[in-house]
């Protein structure tokens, strides 16, 4: 999908950002001027404390939260301005995203919401179903291909809403909380993904209160009332230690 013009630009560039919600009259200011940058292939870890707009900027930065000024590029494209069907088309696309609440659906099996994003966006089946083996296998849950979400636990659901948003190997997969209804076993499984996919090339932006997580990544921008108050590169402590994943490796 790298066309010429994409070449040498940010996966994700966000330009004095801003968002106040509207409710009951009061303005409240969840996003206050935030412009970060995303370069192709970096993992950013996003801090803060609860109510800092962590999960307001993601939001928009996947199109499922209007802004209230300032710019969203995607892989130098402006989108901001976007309508609502071409950012359907951008998420199906471009862009993978794991909500804190799942969104599932439930009448299909956890194989089919596993494969849809990839089909829809023009997978062969036999490559989806590939995909869907290897991301389910991962994280240790194959033998739940045929299951209903309902029949899931809220972990479970947790790492198949991930694999879905892995499934269409998005340029940018955006995640808010992750891990956050997991056990130690289950985060491990997704941190080993999340660090498999990082060197495969995987541009990520990541919303956690976890500091293994936020472990793994390249950089850490921590949020606080709406603001970029910490935009912190680790890369040299990665470096020290090797891949991201070695490191999930070694730990195991
Ligand atoms: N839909 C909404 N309507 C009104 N206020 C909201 C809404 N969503 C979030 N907020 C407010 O915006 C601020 C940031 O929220 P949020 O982005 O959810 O923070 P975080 O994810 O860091 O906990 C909080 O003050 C929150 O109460
Ligand atoms: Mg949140």
């Amino acid at each position: 999908m790298t066309t010429a013009s994409e070449a040498g630009q940010p996966a994700i560039r966000t330009v004095n950002l801003v968002k106040i919600y509207q409710t009951g009259g009061l303005p409240v200011p969840a996003v206050r001027g935030v412009d970060l940058r995303v370069e192709p292939g970096e993992f950013v870890a996003v801090m803060g404390p609860s109510g800092s707009g962590k999960s307001t900027l993601v939001h928009m930065l996947g199109g499922l939260d209007t802004r209230t000024s300032g710019e969203i590029w995607v892989e130098g494209r402006r989108v901001d301005t976007l309508n609502e069907s071409a950012w359907a088309v951008l998420r199906r696309q471009q862009i993978g995203f794991v909500f804190q609440f799942f969104n599932l659906v439930d009448n299909m099996t956890v194989a089919d919401n596993v494969e849809l994003p990839a089909l829809l966006a023009g997978t062969t089946p036999r490559h989806a179903r590939e995909r869907r083996e290897y991301l389910l296998g991962e994280l240790g849950l194959a033998d739940k291909a045929d299951s209903a979400p309902a029949q899931l636990s809220g972990g479970e659901q947790q790492r198949v809403a991930l694999a879905r948003a892995l499934a269409n190997q998005p340029r940018v997969l955006l995640a808010d909380e992750p891990t956050g209804n997991l056990d130690s076993r289950n985060t491990r499984d997704v941190l080993r993904l999340l660090g498999e996919v990082h060197r495969q090339g995987q541009t990520i932006v990541l919303v956690t209160h976890d500091g293994r997580v936020a472990g793994l990544a390249d950089r850490v921008v921590t949020l606080l009332d709406g603001q970029i108050v910490d935009d912190g590169a680790v890369a040299p402590r990665r470096r020290t230690r090797g891949g991201a994943g070695d490191v999930v490796e070694l730990r195991s």
